[in-house]
């Protein structure tokens, strides 16, 4: 069981943000990635297509034997994270781990959130987080260009066209003085450079992909399940359409060769 992978998915690139951190601190283990690029963006979808697609997105990684599923997605996560607990293996989502650490990271109490439509309908984050701290202010946000900007490749810090739609989206959540922004789609981690550069220096920005990826490390070790093997772990990615982009794309945010994707008819399983 030690030996199998650690299953990830997500819609797209997003997921990759949980990848990257996998990487570096659990280098042993085995990953097997799954991005529904044929079907990006979930974050405006129907919680009945959400469910559908987790459940197809599951069942693959279980083709693949994995030992553990990451939804490495906030849309899933949020609205639909009981798909989650039909699994016969442990499942983690990105919310739980982000609000933890959120709630560690306030000082003034003021936490904002941003997400895609459906994960900010669904107030999951606001939940959890009052949850942990029923005095806290929250305020979220809907920032759905997000993810198409991040897919088509164009997040690097001096991007115009990202710059222009963040600060559309994220001033008003500077003025409201947060001193916490969960950045609560694993799409968003990727644009870090132009969300601090409106942002500015001062608050804590929560990475989803990096707090998922420590809860995962810790329920790994907590269950017995991490690979004893120190280094070369092997990451194998899957997507359900073109190859190509995904590969070029995954590697410039990875910053290493993504040479093993294929492509998989997700409405098979
Ligand atoms: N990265 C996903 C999330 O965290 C999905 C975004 C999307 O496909 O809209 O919500």
């Amino acid at each position: 069981m030690k030996e199998r992978a650690i299953g990830v998915f997500d819609s797209g690139l997003g997921g990759l943000t949980v990848v990257r951190e996998l990487l570096a601190a659990l280098p042993g283990e085995d990953i097997v990635y799954f991005g529904d690029t044929g079907r990006v963006p979930y974050g405006s979808r129907s919680r009945e297509a959400l469910e559908e697609y987790a459940r197809q997105d599951q069942r693959f990684l279980l083709s693949q034997d994995v030992k553990l599923v990451i939804a490495a997605c906030g849309t899933v996560s949020s609205v639909v994270p009981y798909v989650g607990e039909e699994l016969p293996v442990p499942f983690l989502g990105v919310v739980s781990p982000a609000a933890d650490a959120a709630v560690q990271a306030t000082r003034n109490g003021k936490i904002g959130v941003i997400g895609t439509i459906a994960t900010i309908a669904s107030k999951a984050y606001g939940r959890e987080l009052l949850k942990r701290s029923p005095g806290l202010t929250i305020s979220e946000r809907a920032c759905p260009l997000f993810v198409p900007l991040v897919e088509a490749g164009w997040f690097g810090e001096s991007d115009e066209v990202a710059l222009l739609t963040a600060r559309r989206y994220l001033e008003g959540l500077k003025e409201e003085g947060v001193d916490t922004l969960i950045l609560g789609c694993t799409h968003y981690p990727i644009l870090t450079g132009v969300i601090r550069r409106v942002m500015g220096e001062e608050p804590v920005l929560i990475n989803t992909g990096k707090t998922a990826a420590a809860a995962a490390g810790a329920l790994l070790r907590e269950k017995g399940l991490l690979n004893p093997r120190a280094a070369g772990g092997r990451c194998r990615y899957f997507v359900s359409d073109r190859t190509e982009d995904f590969a070029r794309l995954a590697g410039v945010f990875l910053s290493r060769p993504v040479d093993e994707v294929q492509r998989v008819d997700i409405t098979a399983y």
